[in-house]
Order: structure tokens, then C-alpha cells, then sequence
């Protein structure tokens, strides 16, 4: 099997030569994956798919490497596709827009491409009539497609513009971060921001396709893969103990993890989220459990500036902080703590609130964010790793001790 070479994505002190330990048997149980090993001339190509079962709106995640070449075949599966607008930004359309263009038109499809800005303030209002004006030009009709080949900003905005053009038409997420491949390209949350706050204007939608070709990961930069952990770490504690366990014995010689390990990590997550995603598609209730480390966490992202802190970053740090409110409310083992800030530091990532971010800014902040209801807000907290509960109430005086003293009690 190929080996996928990550060693940039580990910090420099941790680059030793120990092989990544195998899947232990109970992990590869309740795994449940399907797993297909699918060849192609060149190479091996280990290929997981989920399926995300939403009656009408279900759809197929396809997860691996090399899956690139395989998404015109896909698009052209999909009832009555005979046209796609592939929308992307500058850093990842150099690596692969023309392999998506060459496969999609190969497979029969009129395909034209719209290269926008990196980053998020693309996620925007003029943008998004940019997309709607070039889907007018280039003939995208009802049964057109848009293709977003991105992360999380592209993906939302191709997302939402899909939503939107003609009323509704399909879209086909191609992530190419760790954290769009794991989160934002699967649930069909869409949105584009507003200057008064992000996301606060989308819709529900759910993709037709996702692809996800675990090659495009080599031209992310290690922060970018580093913010993605976060949210890889934070399937662990909300659902599956065995894949936290994994991520502990398995990292940081992601070096040698391999393409297998590193897909069915992906798709593990994945699962996770399309079993949350099934049972609360529009997030009443259940599917709030994703949000574990987010409600402080979006706070400190928002106070830190968005290009300070990204996303997984400012979320880890809220991560540390639900555990230690945890340990006070709901008898979390301080154990579960160690390890949890363990693991996010062997990738990098801050555990403690930033320097001089005082709480009560925290607490306006978290006051106007829409996920605080009837006045005050809840938190995701947890027993142990691998099991939370959403909707929690938690004494101001208590989260103020715990953010101005973190672990020291
Ligand atoms: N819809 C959802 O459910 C959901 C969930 C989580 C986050 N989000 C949204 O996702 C966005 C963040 O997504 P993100 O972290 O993927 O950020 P992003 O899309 O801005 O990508 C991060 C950076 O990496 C670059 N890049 C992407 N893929 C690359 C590759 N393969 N090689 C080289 N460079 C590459 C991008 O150009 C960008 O500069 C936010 O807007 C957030 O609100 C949505
Ligand atoms: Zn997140």
C-alpha cells in the first residue's frame, strides 16, 4: 500500500522514525467501515465510503487517495448531470482544477471554473453574486451542478449558492482540508457571512457527492492540517473513545501512518458525523454534541481576530476549557484532561486562552452568538472521553474560575 508522506505535518520534535501502531482489533470492529480496495493502473488506491442515509437527500461520501480522476464518472452517475461549474480559490485550483476540469469533461460534461480569493472573507456577499452571475453565463440550468473544490470557505459558499441558484440545484463538495473533509463538506450546513457576524446567512442543502481524495492533503500547510486535527481529536471525545485512543498511540508519526490509516481516521469522523447529521438533520437537539469546545471557542476565535486564530485552534482551546468545566460539573476524570490536552499539543495546538483575553469579553461575545438560547448559554459537557451531553447550563462564577485558573483548582 502507498505510503503518504506527512512528515511536514508533524512539529519537528516529534519527527522519529517509530511506525504508527495498526488499528487494534476493537477499533477495526466497531469501525464498520466499508472498505474497498479499488486499483487503477498506476497505483493501489484504498477507497472508504459513508453513507449518509437522509431518505430523498442521501448521499455518498467517498473517501481516499487518488480519487480525483474518479469524480467525473461520479458527477456523470449523478440523474440527468450534464453540466458543472466548478468553483475553487487560488491556493488549491493550481494543484487540481485541471485534473476536475480534464474528469469531468472526459465523462461527458460541460465543465467551466470560477477561481475566487483564498480565505474567509470570500465567504460574501459579492462573491456569491459572482457565482450566481457565472452560472447565468455559463448556461447552468435545474440540473446543473456546482462543483466546490476547496475548504470550508468554498465549500460554504458554493454550498449556499447552490441553495439559492434557480431556487435549488445539487452541488458536489470535493474537500481538500482536514477539516472540510471531516466537517464542513458533510451535514449540508451553508452560509456565507455578513460584516455583522459570521454564517448568518445560509441554508440547509445537502450535497449530492462528496469526494474526498486524501492526496490533495499534501499541499496543505501543517497549520491548516493542525486545525483540522482539532476537530479529528474532538470526534474522539464527543463519540468514540477507540478512535481517541488510536489518534494517541497512532500520532504523532503520522509520517507513517499511511493512506490507510489516515482514510479510515477520515471516514471514522465522517461516520460520526452522519450519524449525528441523520438524526437531527436541521439541528433541533441531538447535533448539537458537535459543537463540543465551540461555544467558548467561537468566542475566542472572534476575539483573537479570524486571521490570528484558526478555527481548530480557537476550538481547541474551548475543548480544554468544556473538560475542565467538565471535571467541576459531571465528574470527567482530571486524567481525561491530561490526555486530551496532550494529544492537541503533539499537533501544535494552544490549549490555554490567549494572553490577556479577559472573560467578561468572552462572556459578551458568547451572548450575542446564535447558538446561546433563552438568554444564557449551554455548554457540550462530558463524563469521560467518548461521552458528552449537549445542552448544559454551567454558574457564570464557576466558568470565570475556570477560565481565569484553568486546570488549578
Ligand atoms: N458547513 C459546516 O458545517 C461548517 C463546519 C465547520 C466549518 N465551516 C466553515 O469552514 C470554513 C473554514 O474552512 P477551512 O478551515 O477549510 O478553511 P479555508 O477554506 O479557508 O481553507 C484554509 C486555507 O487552506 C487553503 N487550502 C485549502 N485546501 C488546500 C490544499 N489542499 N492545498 C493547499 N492549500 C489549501 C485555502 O486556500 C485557505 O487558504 C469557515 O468559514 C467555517 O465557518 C463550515
Ligand atoms: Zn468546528
Amino acid at each position: 500500500m502507498k505510503q503518504l508522506e506527512f512528515a511536514a505535518h508533524s512539529p519537528q520534535r516529534h519527527r522519529h522514525p517509530a511506525r504508527a501502531p495498526a488499528l487494534t482489533a476493537e477499533a477495526r470492529r466497531t469501525m464498520n467501515l466499508r472498505v474497498a480496495a479499488v486499483s487503477d493502473q498506476t497505483k493501489a488506491v484504498v477507497e472508504k465510503s459513508v453513507r449518509v442515509e437522509l431518505g430523498a437527500r442521501a448521499y455518498d461520501i467517498f473517501l481516499g487517495a487518488g480519487l480525483l480522476s474518479s469524480i467525473g464518472p461520479r458527477c456523470a452517475a449523478l440523474p440527468n448531470a450534464h453540466a458543472a461549474l466548478v468553483v475553487s480559490d487560488e491556493n488549491v485550483a493550481p494543484h487540481y482544477l485541471d485534473s476536475v476540469l480534464a474528469s469531468l469533461r472526459c465523462a461527458g460534461l460541460r465543465a467551466e471554473s470560477e477561481v475566487l480569493p483564498p480565505g474567509e472573507a470570500t465567504k460574501s456577499e459579492p462573491y456569491l453574486f459572482r457565482l450566481y452571475r457565472r452560472a447565468v453565463a455559463s448556461g447552468l440550468d435545474r440540473s446543473g451542478l456546482f462543483v466546490a473544490l476547496g475548504g470550508g470557505v468554498i465549500g460554504d459558499l458554493a454550498g449556499f449558492a447552490a441553495a439559492t441558484f434557480l431556487r435549488g440545484v445539487r452541488y458536489v463538495q470535493i474537500p481538500t482540508t482536514l477539516l472540510a473533509m471531516v466537517d464542513s463538506s458533510v451535514g449540508g450546513k451553508t452560509a456565507i457571512d455578513l460584516p455583522e457576524g459570521k454564517n448568518l446567512v445560509g441554508a440547509f442543502h445537502q450535497p449530492a457527492l462528496v469526494i474526498a481524495d486524501t492526496d490533495t492533503l499534501r499541499t496543505l500547510p501543517p497549520r491548516e492540517f493542525a486545525s483540522g486535527m482539532a476537530e479529528v481529536i474532538k470526534y474522539g471525545v464527543i463519540r468514540d473513545a477507540a478512535l481517541f485512543e488510536f489518534l494517541e498511540s497512532a500520532f504523532p508519526s503520522l509520517s507513517n501512518a499511511g493512506v490507510g490509516a489516515l482514510t479510515e481516521i477520515i471516514a471514522r469522523c465522517c461516520r460520526i458525523k452522519a450519524e449525528v447529521v441523520q438524526a437531527d438533520e436541521r439541528e433541533s437537539g441531538p447535533r448539537a454534541i458537535l459543537n463540543f469546545g465551540h461555544t467558548v471557542g467561537h468566542a475566542i476565535e472572534a476575539l483573537a481576530g479570524f486571521d490570528r486564530l484558526r478555527h481548530g485552534e480557537a476550538i481547541a482551546i474551548g475543548m480544554v476549557f468544556a473538560a475542565r468545566v467538565s471535571e467541576r460539573l459531571r465528574g470527567w476524570p482530571p486524567s481525561d484532561t491530561r490526555r486530551l490536552t496532550a494529544l492537541l499539543r503533539r499537533f501544535g495546538l494552544p490549549t490555554e486562552p490567549p494572553e490577556g483575553m479577559g472573560w467578561v469579553d468572552v462572556q459578551r461575545v458568547m451572548a450575542v452568538d446564535k447558538k446561546v438560547g433563552s438568554g444564557r448559554p449551554r455548554f457540550v459537557l462530558g463524563d469521560r472521553i467518548g461521552h458528552v451531553e449537549s445542552g448544559c447550563a454551567a454558574d457564570d462564577g464557576l466558568l470565570e474560575e475556570v477560565w481565569c485558573h484553568g486546570g488549578r483548582q
